[in-house]
């Protein structure tokens, strides 16, 4: 979920609604705000997205003091209702909450057992909590502290005091909240996109913290009840960055920037007598482990099985890759000297972070590769290095993935040589990813041939196939991903040697099954894998690398290093998804159930 908040501003209404579209990303359920002033307020909400919302309050006045919230169902079904921002019955505090609170269930008998309660989310149980300890006599703050002081789970709320509407309160664990400082107000999001037209100051929220904001002040108290000062960094996000330009879709714009990505890692990541530009400290931690864990979810856990391999060739260290929602709760027999890597787009994923909260309770060395500066994970984790992607909006994550085996590829290559290895010495990064990023701008440029396949083998299926063997293997799960996630097509990455265990059962006559072919020993094997499905009846399509490739195979990679293969595969199966999404009329960079950032475990 997405919270925003402004206080002291003219302009209330529109850096809410602004605020919300930006957020989207993180939920996109339904959509509401609140926004108070001396004598009045109003509460709008919908169980639509926030275009709808704006039709909603057009009318209505902008200035005052205002919250919002985009909303991801977790408690609740996605209707008006159980939409935030939820105000207490007795009309006086409204709350927005992006989190789970695990201890609502006896909050509300410890507290509301006279208080129905119409709705089924936990946060109209905290926003009653605030309005019981203000019943037994506390000042708005106060009854808000008393709340955080029994309320267990993670949180990041936003809350107004309607009888003193010139405050929003502010409290945060575990989930993201970050306070902008504008030219004549103070604001609040769960990101800095969400302010960034507003201002580029900001303020960071530690957990545990409680903020009184108001137009011109910002008293921030820690756990023991102590005022502290913090100083504002500078946010280096372009606000064009956010904004599609020409492109229908995020989606497409971010496909495309992806050649550009790619000059810009090699940029960053090459210093200038040629060595790779990472802190030599880190390198050298990594280096001195035995035993890698990278940890992460969703594409990013696809990038890191691409890393994997990256790390044990160049750098010979064995690296395991595992679900941040599994290992936190099942951890591996660790080595002696094990080295933790988080791979997390937004650097905010909850699945993600609870395992490195256990990481460092055991005192372990910890990296945390993301996308976004100051990011939880990156303030979280001993060391970041950052993919220097530029925002990623569309769910269905492109760049970011590239760019993480970019940025793994060049660690690899950091320990390789810091341990004087010379598969690493004598891997020439910076010429083999530019070679990478002319295959990219090739195959981007073919998007009408991949409209037509994609048309040709996915307009009508219910479900499809990707196969591959080793690396092949790891970009096809991705690609099924992708596929997956934005046309509904229930589609599935398999090794190719495994299919024919089992899964070949449910090839039927015209089931589209996509084999990937850059692997030079393993191409023979997966063109027997495409003759047994295709015996079978199903329609099968190749993308090869050059001088693997055979006739009538549909897709043709620029021939690349070996390792660096999944970089380039990867391009033509995003957009095969792109065309399928658009082909079916469904909703490109925000498909059902999904948010981009999941900040609940
Ligand atoms: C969500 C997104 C995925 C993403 C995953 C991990 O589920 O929909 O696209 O891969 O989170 O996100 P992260 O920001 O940690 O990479």
């Amino acid at each position: 979920c997405g919270i925003v908040g402004v206080v002291g501003s003219r302009r209330t209404k529109e850096i809410l609604l602004t605020g919300l579209t930006k957020l989207e990303y993180r939920g996109y359920d339904s959509a509401g705000i609140l926004v108070a002033q001396p004598e009045s307020y109003y509460l709008k909400k919908t169980a639509g997205r926030v275009a709808e919302l704006k039709k909603l309050t057009d009318s209505l006045n902008s200035e005052g003091t205002g919250i919002g919230h985009t909303r991801w169902a977790t408690h609740g079904e996605p209707t008006e209702e159980n939409a935030h921002p939820h105000l207490s019955k007795s009309g006086r505090f409204g709350l927005v909450h992006n989190g789970v609170i695990e201890n609502f269930e006896q909050l509300k008998k410890d507290y509301l057992s006279d208080i129905y309660l119409t709705g089924e989310t936990d946060t109209e149980v905290i926003v009653e909590v605030v309005d019981y300890f203000s019943r037994q006599g506390q000042e708005g703050f106060e009854a808000f502290s008393s709340m955080l002081k029994v309320t267990e789970g993670s949180y990041a709320f936003a809350l107004i005091d309607l009888e003193n509407p010139e405050q929003i309160f502010l409290a945060k664990n575990k989930s993201p909240l970050l306070i902008g400082i504008g030219t004549d107000c103070h604001l609040v999001g769960s990101d800095a996109m969400a302010m960034i037209g507003e201002t580029d100051r900001f303020v960071e929220i530690m957990d545990g913290e409680r903020i009184i904001l108001s137009a011109s002040e910002m008293k921030i108290f820690n756990a023991a009840n102590e005022e502290i000062k913090r100083d504002f960094y500078l946010a280096e996000i372009d606000a064009n960055d956010t904004e599609k330009g020409l492109y229908p879709h995020y989606m497409l714009k971010e496909i495309d920037e992806q050649p550009s990505v790619m000059r810009k890692i090699i940029s960053t990541y090459t210093a200038e007598n040629g060595s790779v530009a990472i802190d030599e400290h880190l390198v050298e931690k990594i280096a001195k482990s035995d035993r890698i864990y990278v940890v992460a979810c969703g594409t990013s856990w696809h990038a890191g099985l691409v890393g994997k391999k990256m790390i044990e060739e160049l750098a010979n260290i064995p690296v395991e890759v595992h679900l941040a929602s599994e290992i936190g709760y099942d951890m591996p027999l660790l080595s002696e000297r094990p080295f933790f890597i988080f791979i997390s787009q937004s650097g905010e994923t909850a699945d993600s972070r609870q395992v490195l909260v256990k990481v460092n309770e055991l005192n372990l060395p910890s990296l945390t590769i993301t996308n976004v500066k100051g990011s939880t994970l990156s303030r979280e984790a001993e060391n970041t290095l950052l993919l220097h992607a530029g925002p990623e909006i569309a769910v269905a994550s492109t760049k970011a993935y590239t760019s993480q085996i970019a940025v793994m590829l060049y660690l690899a290559k950091a320990i390789g040589d810091y341990k004087n290895l010379k598969l690493a010495k004598s891997f020439d990064i910076a010429h083999e990813l530019g070679l990478v990023a002319s295959a990219m701008d090739t195959l981007v440029s073919e998007k009408d041939k991949l409209a037509e396949i994609s048309r040709d083998y996915l307009l009508t299926t219910r479900n499809a196939f990707y196969i591959g063997r080793g690396l092949d293997y790891a970009v096809s799960l991705e690609g099924a991903l992708k596929l997956k996630e934005i046309s509904y097509i229930q589609t599935e990455g398999f090794a190719a040697g495994e299919l024919k265990h089992g899964t070949i059962a449910l090839i039927e006559k015209d089931t589209p099954v996509l084999a990937i072919i850059t692997g030079e020993d393993t191409a023979s094997h997966t063109r027997g894998n495409v003759k047994e499905v295709e015996s079978r009846g199903a329609k099968t399509m190749v993308i090869a690398m050059e001088g693997l490739q055979k006739e009538g195979d549909q897709i043709i990679i620029p021939e690349l290093h070996a390792l660096l293969t999944p970089l380039a595969t990867v391009v033509p199966l995003q957009l095969i998804s792109y065309f399928a999404c658009l082909q079916r009329d469904l909703d490109v960079d925000k498909p059902r159930n999904l948010a981009k950032s999941v900040t609940v475990e």
